[in-house]
């Protein structure tokens, strides 16, 4: 027979010791609390254990369990009471209502995600992209284009030249003409890149731009072609409710030419919908059969259809920027709002 006395004691004075810190108010009473119970002089859980020699030996390890259990219990109470203690006292050590630090993420710029959603929409309507030369020659730029020398748009006032005939494009038509040299229709292209020109530097002007260039020629292409399929661009990258108006215009290197102008409807923050103004996009037209024949193709045979839009526009147009210099200063705050 064990004598079951000393673990019934055990089981009160854990009772005791929980209540006792359960109750105090302060470090102070807590710190009493701890001697009191668990000191190692007069601890009266520390006793048991100091006594467990006196008891008889069969008895020493049931008791001995026991006394390390609720030792272990009422120091676990003690540590958990004091850092409430703690918390009421002095500030917390982590605030955790304290926002996280947002790591530092870059995006694309927006005029490359308006050249990117552009070249996109004509990709999945069959289109190749292309690129060319930034420096052209006078032939490239003007005169394989239908652009007499004499022509405004050739004067030095306007054009950067580097040397004697040698230049940097005002334009992105020029890519018109390498990609005709270099293959043989069917051709569907989008050319997009940067153009130079010699314009003052202000809200809606800078020296150097983006433009994106398309370019079609095929047997059998028509005005009609051209506007179906400018009116599915419309729809893809404005919503389906867009409207497409052409304007007649004139181009050296196209006859007819128009320029393309939108109507969008937007959604208004209140659910109303309105329409737009409508929007300059393009300049546009069917390919003079004098650029087809400079390209060495048979301009009885092939007819197509090109233009010219300019990405930033668009890109203003999209976020409502006025000043297009601001999409230039490279100022990150102002960038990082069109990250995605
Ligand atoms: N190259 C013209 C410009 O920079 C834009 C343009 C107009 C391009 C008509 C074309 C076009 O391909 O057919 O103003």
């Amino acid at each position: 027979m064990t004598d079951d006395t000393p673990v019934v004691a055990l089981g009160a004075l854990e009772a005791q010791a929980l209540e006792a810190i359960a109750s105090a108010e302060d470090r102070d009473a807590l710190e009493h609390v701890r001697v009191d119970f668990l000191g190692r002089s007069e601890g009266r859980i520390s006793a048991v254990l100091r006594g467990l020699g006196q008891l008889p030996p069969e008895d020493r390890p049931k008791v001995g369990q026991e006394a390390n259990r609720v030792k272990g219990v009422v120091a676990a109470a003690l540590e958990a009471r004091s850092s409430e203690l703690a918390g009421g006292s002095e500030a917390p050590a982590v605030d955790l209502t304290l926002p996280a630090r947002r790591r530092w993420k870059g995006g694309l710029h927006p005029i490359t995600q308006a050249v990117n959603d552009i070249w996109h929409i004509f990709r999945d309507l069959g289109f190749t992209r292309a690129r060319g030369p930034e420096a052209d020659t006078e032939w490239y730029n003007f005169e394989a284009l239908n652009t007499p020398l004499d022509h405004p748009a050739a004067d030095e006032q306007d054009t950067l030249y580097l040397v004697d005939s040698v230049l940097l494009r005002s334009h992105t038509s020029p890519v018109q003409m390498r990609t005709m040299e270099k293959h043989d229709p069917p051709i569907r292209i989008i050319a997009p890149g940067w153009v130079y020109r010699r314009d003052t530097y202000d809200a809606t002007h800078t020296p150097a731009f983006m433009q994106i260039e398309g370019l079609v020629i095929d047997e059998d292409v028509t005005f009609v072609d051209f506007k179906a399929t400018l009116g599915e661009f419309a729809r893809r990258y404005w919503g389906p409710d867009t409207q497409v108006r052409f304007r007649p215009s004139f181009f050296p290197f196209t006859e007819p030419s128009a320029e393309v102008d939108v109507k969008r409807v937007i959604t208004r923050p209140d659910g109303t919908r309105v329409e737009t103004d409508w929007l300059e996009i393009m300049g546009a037209g069917m390919v003079d059969p004098n650029v087809i024949e400079n390209a060495g193709y048979d301009a009885e045979k092939y007819t197509g259809w090109a233009f010219g839009m300019g990405p930033a526009r668009i890109a203003m147009l999209k976020h409502g920027v006025d000043d297009l210099r601001t999409f230039f200063d490279n100022d990150v705050r102002f960038l990082a709002q069109f990250a995605s």
